[in-house]
């Protein structure tokens, strides 16, 4: 239907200008819009009149009245990038978004539209300052007339495409933990209650106040609840600007009006808001105050979004009456590739369209003073980082009972991992059951040994791999919106998941420990359930280790295996620590594993005696234990040094996870200002 309306429109050539509507100048349009919207308030203005302290009585920051202003705003990124290690060869570039300038005033709805790969997103990325870094962003990016400062990210909020909610938590848990991380705590508690259920209450969630979020798997609230849930987190830090990058995507019609209404009533309480769409119904089109067309990474349109089809229509494109206009310029806007001469024409409509909005744009961005400054105090604090919202002691605490909510409601897995060490336990209990004591019983018994570490360290290793991968996003998110230190964070993730890491282990080696019969000594026992605690700890730091280094899952659970097989190699089981080459031999004293089973061996066989040769010479043979610590290499080492090892290991794993995490923050492309005017 909308290819058959753009046929019926004509391409007009280069006198279509003749009687077509003009746009407004910068400054003209920022009155206009303004004196419609808002009667005529200054734009730098904050919403309501700060105190000294530009907060409100509860101690929040008030949200700010920010007129958005973009300059010459050009992305590129490399071409043909190959990566060999660190090599990089490059084949050109490619402009993403080509001269982008307008000025948004505070108070709008502005809805960016555009054909899929336009470079909808790479805009508002640009804008919110969260380009991947890779490729070069020039131009500038002013609030209310001053660049971008460091506090840029404290005033504004991004709503993310994907949900990024932790599924187990219920709406109103979600939202208090985010307001309790976010709001300063010189807030009272229930100030930030009220703040909650304020935001629930102005979003529209009191139905689904108390479902948990869910995901493919659990049940939980619907697609157009979670994306308004994305919003209220952000919400929450009362911010002045919005950025939402495809807000309705994957929402029904439905979901999709109530989303935009909500980012409208947003606007209308003085906040920028800036959000991406596609194929958005009439009734939605409706609420957009302004409108940014793009094709290609170039400006078609910027304006009231009322004043959209009457300048297409200036320009020889005319929106079929009762046509949703958000349909009309999808369609003539879009590159048709499907045949050479489609791909021709639409190629020159875009030409066309483009080059009319540049003679245009060029008239009116000549006029000075449109964007008035700013005053101090909302200056001061666009421009300053802002400071953590709470002390390291509070952040710990809030995130532990987060990470601790989070884990206990996932009751399937735990279940499976008690199973798989209960049924693992007891088949090696059963293979090994009344080991005789006999040079044959020797071998098994140190096999038994070598078992309990190997499951222990293989356990809490592969179940640690995917503690950082698994909520990145959310965590990216929190950390650059500076919610919490790194620290806090990396403890509380660390010591949530210990009881089931640590217990995993420990239970696999009371069952065979039992039915094998290893050293009967109680202080023996407990000696080894020392050991096997220590080295649990020390794998689950491995393995946290792992993956902070390894980003992904995939990445994480393809190194693991390389990871086990050097450990196993370096164990003490397989080969003695005296037969391994000197040059290498110093990766024994970083393995946890060779540790843990030198504590279990001296623990097991030191002082004990009465295993028979078993040889046929010689009938009354018999071996100590300390003969068998002997030949393993182990005869000279004190009882204390595996625990000074594995505590050792546990302490350094731990610190290069978190020094992996802390600098391993997610990247963005700096605005390079000087670039463009080089250009120029
Ligand atoms: N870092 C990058 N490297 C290479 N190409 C990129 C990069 N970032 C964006 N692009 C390309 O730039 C174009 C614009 O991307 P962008 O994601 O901004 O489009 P979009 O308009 O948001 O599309 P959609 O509607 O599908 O979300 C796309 O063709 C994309 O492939
Ligand atoms: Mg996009």
């Amino acid at each position: 239907m909308g290819t058959v309306a753009l046929q019926e429109v004509k391409v007009q050539g280069a006198g279509a200008g003749n009687g077509r509507a003009k746009l407004p100048t910068e400054a003209a349009f920022l009155r206009q819009v303004d004196g419609a919207q808002t009667g005529k308030q200054p734009y730098a203005e904050p919403m309501e009149a700060l105190d000294s302290t530009g907060e409100d009585a509860n101690g929040a920051a008030r949200p700010l009245r920010i007129t958005l202003e973009w300059r010459d705003l050009r992305y590129t990124v490399p071409l043909g990038v190959r990566r060999i290690c660190c090599m990089r060869r490059s084949n050109g570039e490619r402009v993403i978004l080509e001269g982008l300038s307008a000025v948004m005033p505070p108070g709008r709805l502005l809805a960016v539209m555009g054909p899929t790969g336009c470079g909808k997103s790479s805009f508002v990325n640009a804008l919110a300052g969260r380009l991947p870094a890779g490729g070069t962003l020039e131009g500038q990016v002013l609030v209310n007339g001053l660049q971008r400062g460091k506090g840029f990210r404290a005033v504004s909020a991004y709503v993310m495409q994907d949900d990024v909610l932790f599924h187990n938590l219920t709406v109103r848990e979600t939202l208090h933990f985010a307001a309790r991380m976010r709001l300063p705590s010189t807030v009272p508690p229930a100030a930030k209650a009220a703040r909650v259920d304020a935001i629930i209450a102005q979003l529209g969630l009191a139905g689904a106040a108390n479902t948990q979020i869910g995901n493919a798997f659990v049940r939980g609230v619907s697609g157009g609840e979670r994306k308004r849930v994305n919003i209220a987190v952000e919400l929450l830090a009362n911010p002045s600007l919005i950025f939402a990058d495809e807000a309705t995507s994957g929402l029904d019609a439905f979901q999709a009006q109530s989303v935009m209404e909500s980012l409208s009533q947003l606007a209308k309480s003085g906040r920028s808001v800036l959000a991406t769409i596609h194929q958005p119904r009439s009734s939605v089109f409706q609420l957009f105050d302004l409108l940014m067309v793009l094709s290609e990474g170039q400006m078609l349109y910027y304006g009231p979004a009322a004043e959209a089809v009457a300048w297409f229509a200036s320009c020889g494109f005319h929106c079929p009456e009762h046509y949703n206009p958000a349909d009309f310029f999808a369609d003539l806007v879009a590159r048709d590739r499907r045949t050479p001469d489609a791909d021709a024409t639409s190629q020159q409509r875009i030409k066309l369209l483009v080059a009319r909005f540049k003679e245009h744009h060029a008239e009116g961005s000549t006029e000075e003073g449109a964007v008035p400054q700013a005053d101090e105090l909302a200056m001061q604090r666009v421009n300053e980082r802002p400071p953590f919202p709470n002390r390291w002691p509070v952040e710990f605490g809030l995130l532990l009972k987060r990470a601790w909510k989070q884990q206990s409601r996932d009751r399937l897995p735990q279940i499976i991992t008690l199973m798989q060490t209960l049924v693992l336990g007891f088949v090696l209990a059963a293979l090994f059951s009344d080991v005789p004591k006999t040079a044959q019983g020797v071998q098994d018994e140190l096999g038994v040994l070598f078992m309990c570490c190997m499951f222990s360290a293989m356990a809490s290793l592969f179940a640690s791999l995917n503690t950082f991968p698994a909520e990145a996003g959310i965590v990216n998110r929190e950390r650059a919106g500076k919610s919490y230190h790194v620290l806090p964070y990396y403890l509380a993730r660390f010591i949530c998941d210990m009881p089931l890491r640590v217990g995993q282990g420990l239970l696999f080696g009371v069952i065979v420990y039992f039915i094998v019969g290893l050293n009967p000594a109680a202080a023996a026992f407990f000696q080894f359930v020392e050991l096997t605690i220590l080295e649990g700890l020390a794998s689950q730091a491995l393995g946290v280790a792992v993956s902070a280094a390894a980003k992904t899952e995939k990445i994480a659970f393809a190194v693991a295996p390389g990871v086990t097989v050097v450990l196993m190699l370096f164990g003490g089981f397989f080969v003695s620590t005296d037969s391994i080459p000197a040059s290498i031999r110093w990766i024994t004293y970083i393995s946890h594993l060779y540790y843990a089973f030198q504590g279990l061996v001296i623990n097991n066989f030191a002082g004990r005696t009465g295993w028979t040769c078993a040889s046929p010479q010689d009938p009354t043979c018999t071996i100590t234990g300390d003969q068998i610590i002997d030949k393993l290499g182990f005869g000279d080492k004190p009882r204390w040094e595996a625990y000074v090892g594995l505590s050792c290991l546990i302490l350094g794993y731990n610190m290069v996870g978190y020094a992996v995490l802390r600098f391993s923050k997610q990247k963005f492309l700096p605005l390079s200002p000087a670039a463009g005017k080089k250009r120029a």
